[in-house]
Formats: C-alpha cells, structure tokens, sequence
C-alpha cells in the first residue's frame, strides 16, 4: 500500500487543493495532508483552524487523514512512513521551485520520491494568497474555497480589521 503525503501551508484550503487531495486519494492506499507549522511565515489562520477546516472538508474521504508537522518534510515523512510526496503543478511559474525542492528532498531522503499532478485547468489561476485578497475586499469565496469553511474565513478576516 502506499501512504503519501500531500504537504501545504493551506492558509486557507482552496479548491484547487481539495482537487488534488480527491485526485491523490483515488490514486494511493493512504494520503496524510500535511499542514506545515514551521515559524517562519505568520500565517492568517492558526494551525489548529487549518487543520480543522482540511478535516471539515475531507470527512467524507476515508483514506485522507489531516495532521500537522513541523521541521523538514522529509523527516515527517520517516515519522509516518510514507514513501511519495505528492504536489500540484499549476503552471510554468510553479516549476522551479516545486523542481528544487523535489530534488532537495530527494537529496535529503532518497527513499521518498516526489508525484506532480496537473491541477484542473479550472483551478490553474487559484492560491490561498488569491482567496485572502479577496476576502479581505468582502468578495465573493463560492469560485474559491468549499462553502463550509466560508464562513470562517469572512470571521477571521473581519476579527483582522
Ligand atoms: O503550500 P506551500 O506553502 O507551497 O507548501 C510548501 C511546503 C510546506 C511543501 C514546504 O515549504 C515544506 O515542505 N516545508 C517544510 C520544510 C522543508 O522540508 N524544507 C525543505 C524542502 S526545500
């Protein structure tokens, strides 16, 4: 069986990423969303909202399970002993850096590899970073994010200021 992770800051899930988690999870035996909590970026939602917005919206997905992870990729992968790292491709732009941080992480742990999946061209233009934009000008999320977590997003943009 093959247990995959399918690593993100999710700040917030977008649905772009949950296309990538349905294609990912009808591909592998087991697929862990990692949801990063490394120091470095602030990120707009905590990682307990981040990971209770993944679950919310993976319920009905039983081979999906949600869990944080902090420090290197590649150790959170020998911690749950998962053997693939899957990521989505938007575009061109995308490539050099999803390229150079498949070959880091495959320099740092040969025994994992790397799966790119096409993101859905309907999804191709979709960030975290785009949603909060437009959250933060009270735009319409529906294009964006699944409804259920819509709400919490407006909360948390308007407790912001
Ligand atoms: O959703 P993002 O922000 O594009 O995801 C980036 C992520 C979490 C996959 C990446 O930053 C990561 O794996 N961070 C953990 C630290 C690490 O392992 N770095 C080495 C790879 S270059």
């Amino acid at each position: 069986m093959i247990r995959a992770i399918y690593p993100g800051s999710f700040d917030p899930v977008t649905l772009g990423h949950l296309d990538i988690i349905n294609r990912a999870s009808r591909t592998v035996g087991e697929l862990i969303v990692g949801v990063l909590n490394n120091g470095g970026k602030t990120p707009l939602f905590s990682i307990e909202e981040r990971v209770n917005m993944l679950n919310e919206v993976t319920r009905d997905l039983p081979n999906v399970k949600v869990m944080s992870f902090s420090g290197l990729l590649v150790d959170f992968a020998r911690h749950t002993q998962a053997t693939v790292i899957v990521r989505g491709l938007r575009a061109i732009s995308d490539f050099d850096y999803e390229l150079q941080m498949a070959q880091t992480n495959r320099k740092l742990n040969p025994d994992v590899d790397t799966m790119f999946l096409a993101t859905s061209l309907e999804y191709a233009y979709l960030s975290s970073t785009t949603v909060k934009e437009v959250a933060s000008f009270g735009g319409d999320l529906r294009e964006f994010v699944p409804e259920c977590i819509i709400g919490e997003i407006r909360q948390k943009i308007q407790e912001q200021g």
